[in-house]
C-alpha cells in the first residue's frame, strides 16, 4: 500500500521534465535526485540563525534530507552577500545540495546579488515570498510581496532570465487571506518555476495556527512544478499523511527538524514501509553534545564564542528538542535556568540519562510550547 502510494508520488515528481509540462525554455535543468530512489524529497526549512553550516553538518550526520536551503540573503541597495551564509554554501560537506535564498523586492539588487550568488556552488536560488517579520514585509519583500501579483511577476520575470538552472520560490498562501493565491500560482506557472514550497499559512498567521494543508493541495493542483509541503511537519507519519492528503512530491520540514534531527532520515523509511527508528533520550544526549560541539565557534571568525551566549543559543535549539522528552516539560524547565555549560548537561544528564534506553516522542507532547512568549 504505502509503496504503490510512492510510486505515485516519484511520477508527480518527474512530471516537470516532461516536454509537455515545460515549455522551449526550460532550464531542463534535474532537480535534486531523492536519496531514495522514487521516494518523496525532502528538505530541511531555511531558518534564521539556525541553519547555518554547523547545523546542517549536525542534521546530515543524523540523517541529511534530499537538500538544504540556505538563511536568506537580505538583498538591498548596500547589501553584498553575508560571508556566513556563503560558508554553507562554499564549505558544504553534507554531501547534498545546497539552494541559496534571498529576500528582496528591488528588482535591480536582486539581479545582480543573483549574480553573485552564480557564482558559488549553489543548486539553484530560492526567492522568499513568505518572511512574516514586519521590518521585511514592511519594506515589500517576503511575505509583503504577497499583497502585490505584479510585483511579484516583475521579480520572477527578471531572475528567470538570469538564471541558468533552478530557480524556487518558497511562499505562504497570501497576506491577510489567500484573495491572491491563485494569481500567483499562476505566475509560477508563467515564470517557468523549477519547484515551489507552500508554508499553508497566511503572513498573518506567523507560525502556531493550524497549517492550510487543503491550500497546499490547490497549489499542487493548480501548478506544473513539484510543491514540497511545509508547516507542522512534526514526525514521518505526518509527512506521509501530508503528501497523502496534499499530493505534493515532498516536504520541507523547519523546527521539528530542529526538534528531532533523525526525521528525514525516518521519513525515508516511512516513505519506504519500513519500520521507523525508535530514537532514545541517550541518542538525544548525543546529538545534543554534538550540537554543542559544532556550534561553538563563531561561524565567520572562528573565534570561541563566550560560554554564556553559546548556552544562550543551545538554549534556543533545546527549547524544541524539549518538547519531546517528557510531557510534563520538566527538561525544559530545568534546561531553560542553566546560564553555564555546566548546568545546562547537568540538566541534560538528569533529564536524558537517567533512563538512558527510555524513548524520545516522535511526536512533541501535547501542550509542551517550544518558546512560550515567542512565535516560533
Ligand atoms: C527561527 C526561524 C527562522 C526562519 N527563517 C526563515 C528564513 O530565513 N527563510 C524562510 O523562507 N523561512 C524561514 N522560516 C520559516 C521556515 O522555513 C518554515 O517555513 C516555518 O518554520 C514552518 O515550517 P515548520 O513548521 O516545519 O517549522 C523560519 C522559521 C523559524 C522558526
Amino acid at each position: 500500500m504505502q509503496f504503490a502510494f510512492v510510486t505515485t508520488i516519484s511520477h508527480t515528481l518527474h512530471t516537470p521534465h516532461t516536454p509537455h509540462t515545460h515549455d522551449l525554455h526550460s532550464t531542463a535543468t534535474p532537480l535534486p535526485r531523492p536519496i531514495a530512489p522514487g521516494q518523496p524529497l525532502t528538505a530541511l526549512a531555511p531558518m534564521q540563525d539556525v541553519t547555518d553550516l554547523a547545523f546542517m553538518r549536525v542534521i546530515a550526520h543524523y540523517g541529511a534530507p534530499d537538500c538544504f536551503v540556505t538563511e536568506f540573503f537580505r538583498v538591498h541597495a548596500q547589501s553584498r552577500p553575508e560571508k556566513h551564509i556563503l560558508r554553507s554554501i562554499d564549505e558544504n560537506t553534507t554531501g547534498r545540495p545546497v539552494f541559496a535564498q534571498l529576500i528582496g523586492g528591488d528588482i535591480r539588487h536582486l539581479t545582480r546579488t543573483v549574480t553573485e550568488l552564480l557564482r558559488h556552488p549553489v543548486a539553484g536560488i530560492d526567492l522568499n515570498l513568505g518572511c512574516p517579520a514586519p521590518k521585511v514585509y514592511k519594506k515589500n519583500a517576503g511575505g509583503g510581496l504577497l499583497r502585490e501579483p505584479k510585483k511579484i511577476a516583475g521579480i520572477l520575470a527578471a531572475l528567470r532570465d538570469l538564471i541558468p538552472g533552478l530557480f524556487t520560490v518558497k511562499m505562504r498562501i497570501g497576506f491577510e487571506d489567500t484573495r491572491h493565491y491563485a494569481e500567483i500560482l499562476d505566475l509560477i506557472n508563467e515564470h517557468r518555476i523549477d519547484m515551489l514550497t507552500i508554508h499553508g499559512r497566511t503572513v498573518r498567521e506567523l507560525y502556531r495556527s493550524p497549517v492550510r494543508y487543503d491550500e497546499i493541495a490547490r497549489a499542487v493542483a493548480r501548478v506544473r512544478c513539484p510543491v514540497l509541503a511545509n508547516g507542522n511537519i512534526t514526525s514521518a507519519a505526518k509527512a506521509a499523511a501530508v503528501i497523502t492528503q496534499t499530493r505534493a512530491a515532498g516536504v520541507m520540514i523547519g523546527r521539528h527538524a530542529i526538534r528531532n534531527p533523525w526525521i528525514f532520515r525516518q521519513c525515508r523509511e516511512q516513505f519506504s514501509g519500513k519500520p521507523v527508528t525508535r530514537i532514545t533520550l541517550a541518542d538525544v544526549r548525543d546529538y545534543i553534545r554534538r550540537l554543542y560541539e559544532a556550534t561553538q565557534t563563531d561561524v565567520l571568525t572562528g573565534a570561541p564564542i563566550p560560554e554564556h551566549a553559546h548556552v544562550a543559543r543551545m538554549k534556543k535549539f533545546l527549547n524544541f528538542t524539549g518538547q519531546s522528552v517528557d510531557p510534563e516539560g520538566a527538561f525544559l524547565r530545568d534546561m531553560r535556568r542553566a546560564t553555564t555549560a555546566a548546568a545546562l548537561f547537568a540538566a541534560c544528564d538528569k533529564h536524558l540519562l537517567a533512563n538512558p534506553s527510555a524513548t524520545f516522542s516522535d511526536e512533541p507532547h501535547p501542550g509542551v510550547i517550544a518558546r512560550p512568549n515567542c512565535e516560533t
